[in-house]
């Protein structure tokens, strides 16, 4: 196993995201258990581009409930819905926030997040079972590139987990 993740300054975003995936799956290898696959993803995500939080939420019964995360502490519990991840959730599609202050119903976990893209986990029935999200301390940190990226982890795990 590898001890960290890097990835190399001065190249593209994109670049970044293809050195980044194969380190992921040699970090995880044949593991299928969620807890170790989540929070493996988020600290190699986390860590890998210095992101501010990096994290995932859970669907549990009627709501969105925090699960394995780097960054400082975070809502507990989302409703259906509610704020950007349970926007995603009830869409079934991922968003990218330039801007929190813009986004109606913005949960705001901790003042210093200015940005955010949320991308959602489905199973085989196209039921979305967990949400990952990433936040920055910048504004505009997010784009096609990161949803890209961020769906082609977010349907390996899928993949691996329902
Ligand atoms: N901002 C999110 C809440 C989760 S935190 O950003 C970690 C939202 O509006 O759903």
């Amino acid at each position: 196993m590898a001890e960290n993740i890097t990835i190399d300054s001065g190249v593209t975003k994109a670049e970044q995201y293809e050195q980044l995936l194969p380190q992921i799956q040699s970090l995880v290898g044949d593991e299928t258990d969620e807890q170790a696959l989540l929070a493996s993803t988020a600290a190699a995500l986390h860590h890998g581009f210095g992101f501010f939080w990096t994290g995932f939420y859970r669907v549990i019964e009627n709501e969105l409930v925090l699960g394995a995360f780097q960054g400082p502490v975070a809502c507990m519990r989302i409703a259906y819905g509610r704020g950007v991840c349970g926007t995603a959730w009830k869409e079934g599609q991922s968003i990218i926030v330039p801007d929190v202050d813009q986004f109606p119903g913005h949960i705001s976990c901790n003042s210093a997040s200015r940005s955010e893209i949320v991308v959602p986990l489905k199973d085989k029935n196209s039921e979305v079972r967990a949400i990952l999200d990433v936040d920055s301390n910048q504004l505009n940190a997010f784009d096609t590139t990161d949803q890209q990226y961020l769906e082609q982890i977010a349907n390996w795990l899928s993949q691996k987990l329902f």
